[in-house]
């Protein structure tokens, strides 16, 4: 079929499943800061918070952001590797510095990439051994900088132990407490799965403030 005959598919769709309504979840992280022509217009509405103004939107649950192209400089020659943005986007908004993220279906590698950079521990799985080389790869990219954080890797670890020695390497942050809002937290993650939403720009002041808070 010819490709102008339809509208070519390119969307994901990701799933996001917690155990309990007492999940780990932290916007700040991960808001899109507002253009400068947006802000100046938005800090001249009064009835709008400068401080949520600064801190910029949320992303909402539809995110546009490209595939990687053929020869992308992130590219370690996995088949079917996201964009770094999409998972550093989930990594810092569902784990906190420190914690131990699990990539059953690793692939390149790139939650692990992601997880030195934002300082997580990582524990990667894949029916796949090269795993191991896409990672070296990653790893190559991240070069070296005077931001790097330190980082060990090991392979073929017995999972137990390893839990273990992460749990007494880590300075475990506090965890905010969720409980008050279990009620609205729940229901936002059901319309999260539910919801397909059209992505607009604000344009009137109910709408501003909902960009701001969501
Ligand atoms: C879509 S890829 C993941 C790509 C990854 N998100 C990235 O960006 O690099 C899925 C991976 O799951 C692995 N896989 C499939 N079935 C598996 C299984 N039963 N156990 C472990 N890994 C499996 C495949 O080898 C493949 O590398």
């Amino acid at each position: 079929m010819s490709t102008h005959r339809f509208f070519a598919n390119r969307h994901e769709e990701a799933i996001w499943l917690s155990k309990t309504n007492k999940y780990y979840f932290d916007l700040d992280a991960v808001r899109v800061p507002f253009d400068e022509e947006t802000k100046a217009m938005y800090k001249k509405d009064k009835r709008l918070n400068p401080e949520s103004i600064e801190k910029g939107k949320n992303p909402t649950n539809v995110w546009e952001i490209g595939r990687l192209n053929g020869n992308s400089v992130e590219r370690v020659g996995h088949p079917t590797q996201k964009p770094l943005e999409i998972i550093r986007r989930f990594v810092r908004a569902l784990s906190y510095e420190s914690s131990i993220v699990l990539g059953f279906f690793a692939g390149s590698g790139i939650t692990g990439r992601v997880c030195i950079e934002e300082n997580r521990h990582s524990i990667m799985v894949d029916a796949d051994a090269s795993l191991t080389a896409y990672f070296k790869k990653h790893i190559e990219n991240m070069g070296t900088s005077f931001f790097q954080k330190p980082y060990q890797i090991i392979k073929d670890v017995d999972i137990k132990e390893l839990i273990t020695q992460m749990k007494e390497q880590s300075v475990m942050i506090d965890t905010p407490d969720f409980s008050e809002d279990c009620q609205e937290e729940e229901s936002v993650a059901t319309s999260q799965r539910e919801r397909i939403v059209a992505h607009e720009v604000a344009a009137n002041h109910s709408e501003r403030k909902e960009e701001l808070k969501m």
